[in-house]
């Protein structure tokens, strides 16, 4: 039987399931889910580089074992990636039989961070080993929750139980307990709270007990506290987290796309790596948004253009336009000065400049202090006298644009 147009119903049907499995195979390849993760505190499809700095947390953490406790200060710019950092770690450790408890701090009251953390800390005795909850401490796991969940009059006597609980049982299979604690200078007491914490942990010394602390926080973390708290810098030993050099930059960015049917111009993928500088989260953004600007699953540098725009747009409303609205009338006249030049430029220049714009030359040092611990520019080194600049290419366009408004 044949209809009108000469085909057989079945041929017609056969004719148009292919047709429908070349429709979708199309749209799965062209729509390939982006790889690529902006924002804050999530795993990024691809976590490249960071060897040195896992071989040096690891080596820390195989000392502890030994007998010899050392603590960490995980120190980097905004959006480096000390978040991720964090969870890979714990990840790494977990996977090997230790226990660890990550704890994010915001701002919140010394006592109230405690008792978060002491929670987090028995929360992982629960999961843990609920049985031997049970056995060894008599207790029904509800009954211990409802015991986490009322207020503590003394929380470090709380935590030093908490933690001798849970360090105790892994110290029976040799393994450690790790305590990482991200953005501890949130809390507006980040030195008391550190203290309390070293204090803690001098205690469980005395008893040979293998537990590590780390704490991540922004580079300019013991500027803050070193005046009045000197023994923690030594206490917590710093680790700092910088830029992904150029090669695992290029990873972080070819690897992904290789995985979906989309293709990355290598001019692309140098752009991407010149603009962002190392920085994680500016190679998850351009990465993101050069894929979404895809035309035939090909990035172009065309399409590479359109899509850097709508990039740095999305960093501008993210993190640029709240950035400027906090700084002072001073700070941004001196930024704008520091990011006129590519080269670095010692602090006697910028001050010169800045007094012809009305700014004082101590008002205008204080400022170049303030804005590099903050990171807005960066200081490099060079003998006594420091130069600055705004290494972050993204920031200094920004605030060309700024600045150039009538
Ligand atoms: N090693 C890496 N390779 C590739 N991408 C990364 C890497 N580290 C972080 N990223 C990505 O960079 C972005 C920022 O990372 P993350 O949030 O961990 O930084 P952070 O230092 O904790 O920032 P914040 O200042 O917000 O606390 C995320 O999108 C993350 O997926
Ligand atoms: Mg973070």
């Amino acid at each position: 039987m044949h209809n009108l147009a000469g085909e057989s119903p079945s041929g017609c049907l056969r004719h148009n399931r292919q047709a429908l499995l070349q429709d979708l195979e199309q749209l799965s390849q062209t729509r390939s889910t982006n790889p690529f993760r902006p924002g804050s505190g999530i795993l990024p499809p691809l976590l490249a580089g960071r060897e040195r700095e896992t071989a040096a947390f690891e080596a820390r953490i195989a000392r502890t074992r030994e007998g010899q406790p050392q603590h960490t200060a995980l120190l980097g710019e905004w959006a480096i990636g000390k978040t991720t950092l964090l969870m890979h770690w714990r990840r790494l450790r977990q996977q090997a039989g230790d226990a660890v408890v990550l704890s994010m701090a915001y701002p919140q009251s010394a006592d109230e961070f405690l008792a978060g953390l002491i929670t987090a800390i028995d929360a992982e005795v629960a999961t843990d080993w609920p049985r031997q909850l049970d056995v060894e401490l008599g207790l029904d796991v509800g009954v211990a929750r409802a015991r986490i969940r009322r207020p503590s009059r003394d929380p470090e006597r709380e935590l030093r139980a908490a933690l001798r609980r849970l360090i105790e049982h892994q110290a029976h299979r040799h393994r450690a307990v790790i305590v990482l604690i991200d953005d501890v200078d949130l809390l507006p007491m980040t030195g008391d709270v550190l203290l309390r914490l070293r204090a803690c942990a001098l205690e469980l010394y005395a008893a040979d007990l293998p537990f590590a602390l780390l704490v991540a926080a922004s580079s300019g973390l013991f500027d803050a506290v070193r005046s009045a708290h000197e023994p923690l810098v030594r206490f917590f030993e710093p680790l700092s987290l910088g830029p992904l050099d150029a090669g695992d930059a290029i990873r972080a960015i070819t690897e992904p796309v290789e995985e979906t049917g989309v293709r990355f111009d290598p001019e692309v993928v140098g752009e991407i790596v010149d603009l962002a500088g190392g920085r994680p989260y500016y190679l998850q953004k351009l990465g993101y948004f050069a894929f979404d600007a895809a035309i035939d699953e090909r990035v172009t540098q065309a399409e590479f253009a359109v899509a850097f725009e709508r990039a740095f747009a999305s960093v501008n409303q993210e993190i640029f336009a709240g950035r400027w609205a906090r700084m002072s009338p001073i700070d941004r006249q001196v930024v704008a000065v520091v990011a006129r030049s590519t080269e670095p430029r010692p602090s006697g220049d910028i001050e010169a400049e800045a007094q012809r714009l009305g700014v004082r030359p101590s008002a205008a040092r204080q400022s170049l202090h303030r804005l590099a611990a903050a990171g807005q520019i960066n200081r490099l080194a060079s003998g006594r006298r420091g130069r600055y600049a705004v290494t972050d290419r993204l920031f200094q366009r920004y605030l060309e644009l700024q600045t150039c408004e009538p």
